[in-house]
C-alpha cells in the first residue's frame, strides 16, 4: 500500500479541508504516529488505523498544527514595540483613525493577546487613546474556543518575564487566565484564509497591520499565493503583512510587497 491511501484517510476524518497541506508534512505526522505504535509498514499501519481510532484522530489532529506560544520570536515584538508601533500610532493620531490589526491562524490566541499586552502599555500612555481594532481568527473552532475562554498552559508562557505574568495573568487551578482588561482588546472569529467565503464573517479591507505566521508553511506552495493574495487585498496601501521567520515570500507574489527595513519576514503592500 502506498502513502496515498494514508492521505486519503486522513484527509477523509477531518473536519477541516486538509487538500492544501503538505504531503512532506502528512508524511513526518504519518512517521511519527508509525513510530509511536511500532508498525513501520504502510499497509499494517493503514489496517491498525481503522481499528485504533485514537491514533487516527490524533494524527488527523497533529496535521492541522495548533502549538503556539506567548511572544513567540521576541525579535518581532521588540521590532513591533520600538520601530513600528511609535510612528503608525503618532500617524494614527494625527488622523484621528483607528489602529486595525489583523492576525489570522491566531491559534489559542497567545500571538493576538501578546501584541495587545504590548498595545496596552503603549495606548495607556495616550491620552486620549486612540482606537484600536483588533481582530483574531483561525480555521480551528476549538483553538478559537480556547481563545475566547483566554485560559492558557504554562508551556506557552515560557517567553514571558515575572513582571508581565504578575501584570497580566491570574493563576487558578494549575492554569493561567489573560486579564479582562487584555480579553477585552481582541475580537476572535473562526475564518480561513483559503476559503473564506465558507464563514459569514466580513473582514474589513484596511488594516494596518497583517500577521500571519506559521500556517502557510504547512501548505504548497499554490495554497500559500492564493493565501497572500487574499490577505494583500485586506491591508491599507504601505500596509504590514508579518509571516514567520522560517516563511518566505512566494515568488509569484513579490510584486505585491516590498521587503521592509526591519526584518526578512515583514513585508509592506506596494
Ligand atoms: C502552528 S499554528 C501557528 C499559531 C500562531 N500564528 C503562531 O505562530 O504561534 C498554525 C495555525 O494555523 C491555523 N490554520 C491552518 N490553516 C488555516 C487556514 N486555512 N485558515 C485559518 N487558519 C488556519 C491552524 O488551525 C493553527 O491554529
Amino acid at each position: 500500500m502506498s502513502l496515498n491511501a494514508l492521505f486519503q484517510l486522513i484527509r477523509s476524518q477531518s473536519k477541516y479541508d486538509l487538500t492544501g497541506i503538505r504531503d512532506a508534512y502528512l508524511t513526518t505526522q504519518i512517521h511519527y504516529h508509525q513510530q509511536k505504535v511500532g508498525i513501520p509498514d504502510y499497509g499494517a499501519f493503514y489496517e491498525h488505523l481503522l481499528k485504533d481510532t485514537q491514533t487516527l484522530q490524533s494524527l488527523v489532529a497533529a496535521c492541522l498544527n495548533n502549538a503556539t506560544r506567548f511572544f513567540r520570536n521576541p525579535q518581532l515584538f521588540d521590532i513591533l514595540q520600538n520601530q513600528v508601533f511609535p510612528g503608525l500610532i503618532s500617524q494614527k493620531i494625527q488622523n484621528q483613525q483607528p489602529l486595525k490589526i489583523w492576525v489570522t491562524a491566531c491559534s489559542t490566541g497567545d500571538e493576538a493577546y501578546s501584541l495587545a499586552i504590548i498595545l496596552h502599555k503603549i495606548l495607556s500612555t495616550i491620552s486620549p487613546p486612540i482606537p484600536l481594532e483588533m481582530l483574531a481568527t483561525d480555521l480551528s473552532i476549538e483553538a478559537i474556543q480556547a481563545a475566547k475562554a483566554g485560559s492558557v498552559i504554562s508551556n506557552n508562557l515560557i517567553d514571558v518575564d515575572q513582571t508581565l505574568l504578575k501584570e497580566y495573568f491570574t493563576y487558578k487551578d494549575g492554569r493561567y487566565y489573560i486579564k479582562s482588561i487584555i480579553k477585552d482588546y481582541v475580537k476572535f472569529n473562526i475564518h480561513d484564509f483559503l476559503n473564506p467565503q465558507a464563514h459569514s464573517l466580513t473582514i474589513p479591507s484596511d488594516f494596518d497591520i497583517i500577521i500571519c505566521r506559521n500556517a502557510l508553511l504547512y501548505y504548497e506552495v499554490e495554497r500559500q499565493v492564493q493565501a497572500i493574495q487574499y490577505l494583500h487585498q485586506h491591508l491599507i496601501a504601505n500596509g504590514l503583512l508579518i509571516l514567520s521567520e522560517f516563511e518566505v515570500m512566494p515568488m509569484h507574489c513579490t510584486p505585491l510587497f516590498q521587503k521592509s527595513a526591519q526584518a526578512a519576514y515583514i513585508f509592506s503592500k506596494k
